[in-house]
């Protein structure tokens, strides 16, 4: 059985403030029943951790360098996010892909360095518009995931999350019939690569414009076991209904 898994991926949101937030979330989720992540701007990390000190929600980082330490100006590792208590790290976000120009060698490479580690990898992949409208989606979808995935992959190390690019921030959702279709084969290619114990555990996660009216929908389609949560992970007044849709899926 996989447990289900909230994730939240605030960006370039927040300051010490929005920790308020996290201490809200954890007095609404003391004994969750799915795992919780959040994962704050690194300059949070440290204070994140402290917050949700021997409470329910794990803190993660947003991405971190593919090399263990050396001269990258501005780039944080895998054992510096270890290092202030993250258990987690998000991968190849299409922002990040678009923005700082990652490859899925790069997020590849990134994941192996970070699950060597220690840290559980959020690996994301997904679709343009364009994409979707010109070309099969699920080609685009199987040489993302046979490339960003490292062989050191387990079920415990790697959760993957399907964020159609159209639908991140945008307030569009792909139909269900369209997500399970995507989920559905993500399992089978992990299956296939992986064999069917590991293919058959690693998590595999929704994003994209998920929030709290449209999330039992998305946590009832197959294959489905969680979301990754952009703004509506922000203030726990909105996640809580998520985390809650989740737990009864
Ligand atoms: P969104 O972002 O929920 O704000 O659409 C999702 C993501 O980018 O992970």
């Amino acid at each position: 059985m996989r447990r289900k898994l909230a994730a939240g991926n605030w960006k370039m949101n927040g300051t010490s403030a929005a920790l308020g937030e996290l201490a809200a979330l954890q007095d609404a989720h003391p004994d969750p029943g799915v795992d919780l992540l959040i994962c704050p701007p690194a300059t949070l990390l440290s204070a994140a951790v402290q917050e949700t000190h021997n409470g329910p929600v794990m803190i993660g980082g947003q991405d971190c360098h593919e090399k263990t330490d050396g001269a990258h100006t501005g780039d944080i590792s895998a054992a510096m996010l270890r290092d202030v208590g993250a258990r987690a790290v998000i991968l190849g976000h299409s922002e990040r892909r678009a923005g700082h120009h990652e490859t899925s060698e790069d997020v590849r490479a990134k994941a192996r360095t970070a699950q060597a580690a220690g840290l559980m990898t959020v690996i994301c992949l997904g679709e343009s518009l364009l994409q979707r409208e010109a070309t099969n989606t699920l080609d685009i979808i199987g040489a993302q995931l046979s490339l960003s995935v490292p062989d050191s992959s387990t079920g415990e190390n790697l959760v993957v999350a399907y964020e159609p690019i159209w639908a991140i921030g945008s307030g569009l959702t792909p139909t269900p019939d369209q997500i399970g279709e995507v989920h559905d084969f993500m399992r089978d290619r992990l299956e296939q690569r992986f064999g069917p114990g590991v293919g058959r555990s690693v998590r595999l996660l929704y994003g994209g414009s998920v929030k709290p009216d449209n999330a039992a929908e998305i946590f009832a389609i197959s294959n489905v076991d969680g979301a990754l949560v952009g703004g509506a992970s922000l203030k726990a007044s909105d996640f809580d209904p998520i985390i809650r849709a989740l737990e009864q899926a």
